[in-house]
């Protein structure tokens, strides 16, 4: 494996990127940076103080925050200032706010920064909203993986449910349209497609598909 590959995957919410990103990286042997949990660990951090939102106190928590990752078995294990936050940084409330603290230019400077020396040495699958954009614009195999709204609430909507959930289907899909304006419309480090990026609709495709593609699509750049 040619050392200094990166694999980066961008796209919507409930495209599959993190599912996908982990299942290519243990086949490919790398490691598997999830940056949309670095911005959701921020969002726990600044709900943990009990102040109110504000891009101030987003971009002092973002430049104090140590976040490590630690793999194990399928599971990402995510940790901020040595607590454990891998449950609690997909609640809700931190899904909620997550996309109004990630515009803040201070909290994306301090991420891109971890995220960057993370990945300095290659050998990594990344995923996110900008990785092929502004993390790593020489990655050498860019990825944007989408699905139709619709059928990204319907793969959230089953995680949910078998975590004894009730859905509304309805309402899940307003969330995630709504989170994906917000994603894109902001100023700094829009959620778009790099120009050299591979659009991938997976709406029709099972996991197993997607990865084969990936991988497929890997080779391809090696
Ligand atoms: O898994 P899900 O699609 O729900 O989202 P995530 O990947 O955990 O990311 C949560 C949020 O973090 C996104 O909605 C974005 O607001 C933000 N994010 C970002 O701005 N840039 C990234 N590279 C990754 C995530
Ligand atoms: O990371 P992202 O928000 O893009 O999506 P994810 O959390 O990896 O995937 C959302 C859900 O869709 C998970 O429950 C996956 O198992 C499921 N999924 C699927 O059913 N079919 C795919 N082709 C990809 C993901």
């Amino acid at each position: 494996m040619k050392k200094g590959f990166v694999l980066a995957i961008d796209g919507p919410a409930g495209a599959g990127k993190s599912t996908i990103a982990k299942l290519a990286a243990g086949k490919l042997g790398f490691a598997y940076i999830d940056t949309g949990a670095m911005y959701r660990a921020v969002t726990w951090k600044l709900l943990q103080t009990g102040e109110p939102f504000s891009p101030e106190l987003a971009g002092k928590l973002a430049n104090e925050i140590r976040i490590t990752f630690r793999p194990e078995n399928a599971i990402n294990r995510v940790f901020v200032d040595g607590t454990e936050v891998t449950d609690a940084i997909r609640t809700a409330e931190v899904t909620g706010l997550v996309s109004k603290v990630a515009a803040v230019p201070e909290v994306r400077t301090a991420m891109v920064d971890q995220q960057r020396r993370m990945g300095a040495e290659g050998g990594i699958v990344m995923d996110g909203r900008d990785i092929g954009t502004v993390v790593f614009p020489d990655a050498q195999c860019k990825i944007f993986l989408t699905a139709t709204v619709e059928e990204r609430a319907r793969r959230r909507g089953l995680e949910l449910e078998a975590k004894g959930e009730k859905v509304d289907y309805k309402k899940l899909q307003e969330d995630i349209a709504f989170r994906d304006k917000q994603d894109s419309e902001r100023e700094v480090s829009p959620l778009r497609q790099a120009e050299d990026a591979i659009y991938l609709d997976t709406s029709a495709m099972n996991i197993e598909q997607v990865t084969d593609k990936v991988l497929e699509l890997v080779k391809e750049k090696q």
